[in-house]
């Protein structure tokens, strides 16, 4: 039996950011998108209309963007994970970019460049995908984790090959020790920037932008209105910045609500203050994805000028939202339930700013879904069956 719930009844915080001039939308090419067509797996991921969600919402219309599988990763990061390291090998080699067709042959061409190392640090899906193109590609991968990362999550980046070192400390430390890293045979492919490293950082987000391409792909197709709100959930601001950037240019331009962990609220505090301040972790929530301290400074700017609302919640709104999404089919982890879980505490707990926010019966909803059951453990616990029968 699913466990049975109550809705949750904590209150988010709500920051509406009604006084800011909204950044236009910037031109993105599908360079990224013809990359990730040449990956082994290359599907679209789906977009699926959800009638029952939109009714709980009490909105027109809810479209959900599952990423639970993406390029045979539980989570939409190789996206930017694979854009981002290309890119670097490039720069870093010099090889011709135009003188490969299958990955394979990509990596026979990088064979004389070896030794090299891919770096990053990791709350989890954007280290594992960093050593599963590593492992593509015939390139050793480094990665350190902070030191509440459960072990499934650990054991998943190793299996992919990479050496996995446990930070003694939060994301934020663990970022800061990947960032040393770097030298003339180890390429640091962060995706969150810092000052003097902001190059590949901006390639993480332009590598995002396949999954919004295929959005506007498939609502042209099924002949879907766009959405009228879109829903981002937050870590370092990458996935949100490169959400604002494709659908801004959409007319009417449609609502952008972040959503983060109450006590990962980084984002919140950076647009409230006006400036990039860190959170000192040890930061207490599930969404682990989204358990970040600092917003990425590149970010920040764009998130300032383009959200229209920030919200934190707590854990309990993404259970519900799990398990919702568990009821349709859709196997959502802990932070890849945050972007319906954002839309859910408002339309609970401010109801006020339904009309402002967009979230009104004649409202279409955009949310992504960005990782799968990445924790099976606290997947069945929550939600109280397996993903495998989830899926099924
Ligand atoms: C599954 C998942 N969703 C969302 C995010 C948030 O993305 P960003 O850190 O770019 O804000 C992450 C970040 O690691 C993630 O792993």
């Amino acid at each position: 039996m699913p466990p049975t719930s109550d809705r949750p009844t904590s209150d988010p915080r709500v920051l509406l950011n009604q006084v800011t001039p909204h950044p236009p939308a910037k031109p993105s090419t599908r360079d990224p998108l013809t990359l990730h067509q040449r990956l082994p797996g290359y599907e679209r991921t789906p977009l699926r209309v959800v009638p029952a969600l939109a009714d709980r919402l009490g909105i027109g219309a809810l479209y959900v963007k599952d990423e639970s599988v993406r390029l045979g990763l539980p989570a939409f990061k190789m996206l930017g994970a694979s854009w981002a390291s290309y890119r670097s090998i490039i720069r870093h080699t010099g090889i011709d970019p135009n003188g490969w067709d299958a990955i394979e042959d990509l990596a026979e061409i990088i064979q004389s460049h070896l030794p090299l190392t891919l770096a990053t640090a990791t709350d989890g899906n954007h280290g594992r995908a960093v050593a599963r193109i590593a492992r593509l590609l015939g390139l050793d991968a480094k990665v350190w984790v902070p030191i509440d990362m459960v072990k499934a999550r650990i054991d998943a980046i190793y299996a992919e090959g990479a050496t996995v070192t446990v930070v003694d400390g939060s994301y934020d430390d663990a970022v800061k020790v990947a960032a040393a890293a770097a030298d003339d045979r180890t390429l640091v492919v962060s995706d969150t920037s810092w000052s003097g490293y902001e190059t590949v950082p901006q390639w993480v987000i332009d590598g995002y932008s396949t999954l919004m391409f295929e959005i506007e792909d498939q609502e042209a197709e099924l002949a879907l209105p766009m959405a009228t709100v879109v829903s981002a959930p937050m870590g370092v601001g990458a996935l949100a910045v490169a959400m604002i950037a494709k659908f801004a240019e959409a007319k009417p331009r449609p609502v952008f609500i972040g959503g983060e962990p109450s006590d990962a609220a980084c984002v919140l505090t950076a647009v409230e203050s006006g400036e990039v301040v860190s959170i000192p972790g040890k930061h207490d929530t599930m969404m682990a994805g989204l358990n970040c301290g600092t917003v990425s400074p590149i970010a920040f700017p764009v998130l300032r000028d383009g959200l229209d609302a920030v919200v934190a919640f707590d854990d309990e709104w993404a259970e519900e939202a799990m398990r919702l999404l568990a009821a349709e089919g859709i196997v959502a982890g802990e932070t890849g339930a945050a972007s319906l879980a954002t839309l859910l505490c408002l339309v609970d707990r401010r109801p006020d700013l339904r009309n402002q926010l967009n979230l009104g019966p004649n409202d279409t909803a955009l949310v992504v879904v960005t990782e799968g059951a990445t924790d099976p453990v606290n997947y069945d616990r929550i939600v109280g069956r397996s993903p495998a029968s989830v899926e099924n």
